[in-house]
């Protein structure tokens, strides 16, 4: 068995993190245009600042939930066989305890030079003068992916969406590519689908099987019958 696992904003919205896309969600609150893309940058740096240390203040106020947690316990049952893809840039997963995550879509932990490409983990409040320890450049900016940059680590995702035996999607609305690619990818290429959501998502006739609930109740269940 080979699993990889995609998840999205639904699995951290038990720990109080606001997804995109659902009622009240961040982009019925802010543009997308403003706040997520390398041109709102470069009009108002100090706007898509203020709006990334809001983000990474709710983060390190959050607790992982019992589906980050299911999903730990599912790497460390199958040492060797889960990669877990993620489009959030939180780092609840991690905080639960899974080893073999890609962050796709960057990490609000992370901060990024602009002018030279170094990274380093991202004080609490970044401000829009702070330089780079590398190069010394002023050009910080968070590491995370904006609408029309390419994410991050995509020949990696390729060659295990490519390789699985089992795909999931885990509280993610399939609205954004590539990552809502890549379960017809994996079904392409013969994995068994699952969907796991709190309800069908934009690309739920890709899956075979569909679990639909909480992710902190859907789920535990869903790792209790993989482990079964
Ligand atoms: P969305 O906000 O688009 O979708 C969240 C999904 O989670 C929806 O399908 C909800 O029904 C579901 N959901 C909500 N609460 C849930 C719960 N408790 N349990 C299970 N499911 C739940 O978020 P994403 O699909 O992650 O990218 O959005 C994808 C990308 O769009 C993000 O990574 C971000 C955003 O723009 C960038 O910023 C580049």
């Amino acid at each position: 068995m080979k699993i990889v696992i995609l998840t999205g904003a639904g699995i951290s919205a038990e720990s109080g993190l606001g997804t995109f896309r659902d009622k009240g969600g961040l982009w019925t609150q802010y543009d997308l245009n403003e706040v997520a893309t390398p041109e709102g940058f470069g009009r108002n740096p100090q706007l898509v600042t203020d709006f990334y240390n809001a983000r990474r203040a709710n983060c390190a106020g959050a607790q992982p939930n019992a589906a980050h947690n299911a999903l730990a316990r599912l790497e460390t049952a199958l040492p060797g066989q889960v990669t877990l893809i993620t489009q959030n840039v939180d780092d609840l997963h991690q905080r639960a305890g899974s080893r073999n995550v890609i962050q796709m879509h960057g990490a609000l932990m992370s901060a990024l030079c602009a002018s030279c490409g170094h990274r380093w983990p991202a004080p609490p409040v970044m401000a829009v003068k702070d330089c780079c320890p590398a190069c010394g450049q002023p050009r910080a900016r968070p590491d995370v992916v904006w609408f029309g940059e390419i994410p991050y680590h995509m020949e990696a995702i390729a060659e295990a969406v490519e390789t699985c035996t089992h795909f999931a999607a885990i509280g993610t609305s399939g609205q954004v590519y590539p990552a809502a690619g890549l379960a017809a990818e994996a079904r392409r290429n013969g994995a068994q689908c699952t969907e796991l959501n709190l309800e069908p998502s934009e690309i739920s006739r890709v899956f075979q099987t569909c679990r639909y609930g909480p992710a902190s109740q859907v789920v535990p269940e869903w790792v209790d019958s993989l482990l079964d």
